[in-house]
């Protein structure tokens, strides 16, 4: 993995420690499944640079419901990206189950992706020629789990979305909502410890983004998966044990659990 953290300077001018000690070196909590240390991330040079994270510290609790909230353009995205270990930091660093990510091989990065950590998008992100059994039993599939094995873990994944009768349908003769659900189903089907979910309401009218941020929150409330959300909704926010505004790349509250 190719690195260039180390020639870039850290931001820290935002962080507000003690005299003497930076909040970036604060340590790591052993109840944290996630945390970042002066997370930031810096896209192109010169110019046209743009700090899109700055500085970011802040300690996940396992099992949390966690928004990130802001504005477009206020650094959601690229957050969520760097704390899943899709994106590279430009400097600062991720602690994954008290593990840096910066020392993960990209083999390992792929293999943690795959195993203990599910994604939901905006645009469900279906293959449109599977049906929805066979797009939530995928990645089960890609993993080399058994017909058996993928059978009873892909009908659980569809049930507790609450889809058990529409699974040989295609995700266009779904609803949106029932194509969020599929999507949902397929990220928790390898038994994720965390679910990050970007804007995962936001093509879905009001009342279905309440029916999707409700499974979100019993996957955390009744499953212990940690879920982290960015968006926009404010219903869905709401429901979140925790929120954290974004401005500008940084916590305009505090990141502390
Ligand atoms: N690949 C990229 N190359 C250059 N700039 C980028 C890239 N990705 C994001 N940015 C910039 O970084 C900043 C933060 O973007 P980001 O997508 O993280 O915001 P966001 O809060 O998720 O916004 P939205 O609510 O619209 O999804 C923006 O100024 C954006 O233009
Ligand atoms: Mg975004």
């Amino acid at each position: 993995m190719t690195t260039n953290r180390a020639t870039e300077a850290t931001t820290h001018a935002s962080n507000q420690a003690g005299p003497g000690l930076s909040a970036s070196s604060a340590p790591i909590p052993a109840s944290s499944i996630i945390s970042a240390r002066g997370l930031s991330k810096v896209f192109g040079s010169g110019d046209q640079a743009v700090t899109a994270v700055k500085a970011v510290d802040m300690d996940i609790r396992p099992g949390e419901f966690l928004a990130v909230t802001g504005r477009s353009g206020s650094g959601k995205t690229t957050l969520l990206n760097m704390l899943a270990g899709l994106d590279q930091p430009t400097s600062g660093r991720v602690i994954f189950d008290g593990r840096n990510l910066d020392e993960f091989s990209e083999a390992q990065l792929v293999n943690l992706r795959r195993t203990r950590i599910g994604f939901v998008f905006q645009s469900f992100g279906l293959i449109p020629l599977l049906s929805a059994y066979e797009n939530v039993e995928l990645p089960l599939h890609i993993g080399g789990a058994s017909w058996r094995e993928r059978r009873q873990r892909a009908g659980e994944a569809l049930e507790l979305v609450g889809l058990g009768s529409r699974t040989n349908h295609r995700p266009y003769e779904l609803s949106g909502g029932e194509q969020q659900r599929v999507a949902i189903a397929r990220a928790l089907v390898t038994g994720p410890s965390v679910l990050f979910a970007d804007e995962p309401t936001g093509e879905l009218d009001s009342v279905t983004g309440i029916t999707i941020a409700t499974i979100l929150r019993d996957i955390a409330r009744e499953r212990g998966v940690t879920v982290i959300t960015a968006t926009h909704d404010l219903s869905l926010a709401d429901m979140c044990s925790r929120r954290l505004e974004m401005a500008d790349g940084e916590f305009t509250n505090s990141p502390s659990p």
